[in-house]
């Protein structure tokens, strides 16, 4: 059995469900043995590659190996010096579902060790990657070893006992803020989609890569590079705005550029449209699934009153229920919404859009954000609302950001059948 940890990003929920949905994806059969809102750690029977797999992964800061198990009545202190000697490392003390009194204790303890460390309990993926944590010595012997690349020892307190990892990948900290930052088009006015956050989102739809996929309200881009970098092969993207539209176009042709793809492998579509009226552009039961981030009310949101709040909530309502009407169209069958719909909060108040009676009477069933049952889920303890949502939520701003899944059903109610009768 191998035993590999995930150290989380910083939506735990959504980190946690992007690892198992691609876990799942892939075929390896798994176990959860820990988690906690900063790690996973699961056991499989199969080697896992981590280097490709957290470029895959939306939010996974790092990867690792789990190497030695201590548990909970076993002492681990011997680990240091028997297993460590004077080897160069770096460290990082993770919570896994523990004592937070064993953390103190083993933060301690750990204080006089020769290694790299920062401040807080836990290292970043920049310091891990800066201190060359990751390189692999270039010889094998004993002593060039101690010299080389050395390496980023991860203790991870868990409920069942105390896991001694080795860092095995980070996340591509360079690649996500060349292309959130370092891309010709940006529009910080409308509003643009974290990149990790794109990723997970695509992740939830669970589609195969040449099938369709579509962001009717594209701005600049972003879900469209994301889903590009992805690997998918048929990709549509429209926006109400010219200059969105442009925008899209030259982020992707920047991205082509920079990340060395092959613009004949793909089928990549952009054009004009107001989402209210997209069936006029797009072939009826033709698109496999739309991950999108729509328009989310005014941008002077945190200066509006709770009257114009509520005005606002109701304009994206209509906007909504008329958008939700033509993705019906152009869904197949059992295609999927991934989308996100705005929280504004006033005082210590929420208001959310409050459609999903009607969305349920159009058609559209929720879909589970796990795409099966795994063994362990129970240790899991995603944050899903009452409503079957995960908020995704960061300091400064005053609309939270609501995911959501759909599925496309035939079944709707009829309403004029049921008038009539
Ligand atoms: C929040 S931005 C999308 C940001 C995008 N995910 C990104 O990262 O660049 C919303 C976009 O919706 C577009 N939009 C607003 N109303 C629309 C409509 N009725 N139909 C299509 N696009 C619309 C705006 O022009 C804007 O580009």
């Amino acid at each position: 059995m191998n035993q590999y940890f995930f150290a989380l990003g910083t939506n735990h929920s959504l980190s946690k469900i992007d690892i198992i949905n691609t876990l799942l994806r892939k075929g390896v059969d798994f176990e959860i043995l820990e988690a906690s809102e900063e790690i996973l750690i699961i056991s499989t029977s199969s080697e896992l590659s981590p280097a490709l797999l957290i470029n895959e992964l939306g939010s996974a800061v790092k990867i690792g190996k789990i190497e030695k198990v201590y548990l909970k009545d076993e002492n681990w202190e011997d680990f240091f010096d028997k297993e460590l000697g004077n080897q160069k490392f770096g460290f990082s003390l993770y919570h896994a579902g523990g004592r937070y009194r064993e953390i103190d204790e083993i933060f301690e303890k750990t204080k006089k060790l020769k290694k790299i460390r920062e401040k807080g309990r836990i290292l970043s993926s920049v310091t891990v990657d800066q201190s060359g944590l990751l390189k692999k010595p270039a010889s094998t012997s004993t002593r060039e070893a101690r010299r080389g690349g050395g390496f980023e020892l991860v203790i991870c307190v868990g409920a069942k006992g105390v896991y001694f990892g080795k860092t095995l990948a980070v996340q591509d900290y360079e690649s996500y803020s060349r292309r959130d930052y370092g891309r010709p088009s940006r529009d910080a006015q409308s509003g643009m989609i974290p990149p990790k956050l794109a990723k997970m989102m695509i992740n939830l739809a669970g589609r195969g890569k040449d099938e369709l996929l579509l962001d009717p309200f594209c701005g600049c881009g972003t879900i469209l590079q994301e889903l590009t970098l992805l690997g998918y092969k048929n990709i549509m993207g429209a926006d109400i705005e010219d200059r969105a539209v442009t925008d899209s176009q030259k982020n992707l042709d920047w991205l082509f550029e920079t990340f060395k793809l092959e613009k004949a492998d793909f089928k990549i579509n952009i054009f004009k449209s107001d989402a209210r009226a997209l069936s006029a552009k797009i072939s009826q039961n033709s698109v496999n699934a739309i991950v999108t981030e729509p328009y989310l009310g005014s941008s002077q949101a945190r200066y509006l009153s709770l009257d114009q709040i509520k005005k606002e909530i109701q304009k994206l309502e209509d906007l909504y229920l008329a958008v939700f009407g033509e993705f019906k169209k152009v869904l197949k069958d059992s295609g999927r919404v991934v989308i996100i719909f705005p929280v504004f909060r006033y005082k210590a108040q929420f208001f959310k859009l409050q459609i999903l009676d009607i969305l349920k009477n159009q058609g559209y069933k929720q879909a589970g954000f796990l795409a099966k049952k795994v063994k362990g889920e129970e240790l899991l303890k995603l944050q899903i609302t009452d409503r079957k949502s995960i908020i995704y939520f960061r300091p400064g701003q005053s609309v939270s950001r609501e995911i959501f899944v759909f599925e496309n059903t035939s079944w709707r109610v009829n309403y004029l059948t049921k008038n009539i009768t």
